[in-house]
């Protein structure tokens, strides 16, 4: 593959994207095609992202982009530049769960772990903005995400759970990355 010369690229040239991943400057080359989901796993190597269903139903692919969460596969790389996007490996960076995910063990809230990452991040997301929600509220956002195995009833009570030690410890939301 040849690098682009100019912003408009024929198929097969590359460009490189640059942008803050997980709190680190990376980058890396991309076709504008590219999605972003597979931009973060197979040119950056955060293979903690997982990719289902590809259009936007099953919600596995979820990350953030500065800051709020978003379906990985209905973007395009080119759309990160200069960017920050957060995966779930930076929920735990230095290899400490979070408290969400530590809910989330607690709770046996994943079986083959597939929705999970997907799930983490949006979970994340919306108790930044919604940090005291009601069991209908969490229903109402995990219906963005397919889970196969576990069933949603251990997941929800792990968001209930983070929530309710949150406001216990009168924290503020865990922060994505440090
Ligand atoms: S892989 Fe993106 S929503 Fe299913
Ligand atoms: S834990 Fe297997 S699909 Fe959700």
């Amino acid at each position: 593959m040849s690098k682009a010369s100019s912003n408009t690229l024929r198929q097969g040239e590359t460009q490189r994207v640059a942008l803050t991943l997980n709190g680190r400057v990376r980058s890396g080359l991309c076709e504008t095609r590219d999605l972003l989901s597979d931009f973060i796993r197979h040119e950056l190597g955060a293979t903690g992202t997982h990719v289902g269903c590809e259009h936007g139903v099953c919600g596995a692919c979820t990350v953030h982009i500065d800051g709020v969460a978003a379906r990985s596969c209905l973007m395009l790389a080119v759309q990160v530049q200069g960017r920050r996007v957060d995966t779930v490996e930076g929920l735990a960076p230095d290899q400490t769960l979070g408290d969400l995910q530590q809910a989330f063990q607690r709770h046996h809230a994943l079986q083959c772990g597939f929705c999970t990452a997907g799930i983490l991040m949006s979970c994340a997301d919306y108790l930044q903005r919604v940090p005291d929600p009601t069991e209908e509220q969490v229903r109402e956002m995990l219906s963005g995400h397919l889970c196969r195995c576990t069933g949603y009833t251990p997941i929800i009570a792990a968001v209930l759970d983070v929530a309710a030690r949150r406001k216990q410890r009168n924290e503020s939301p865990e922060a994505v990355h440090a």
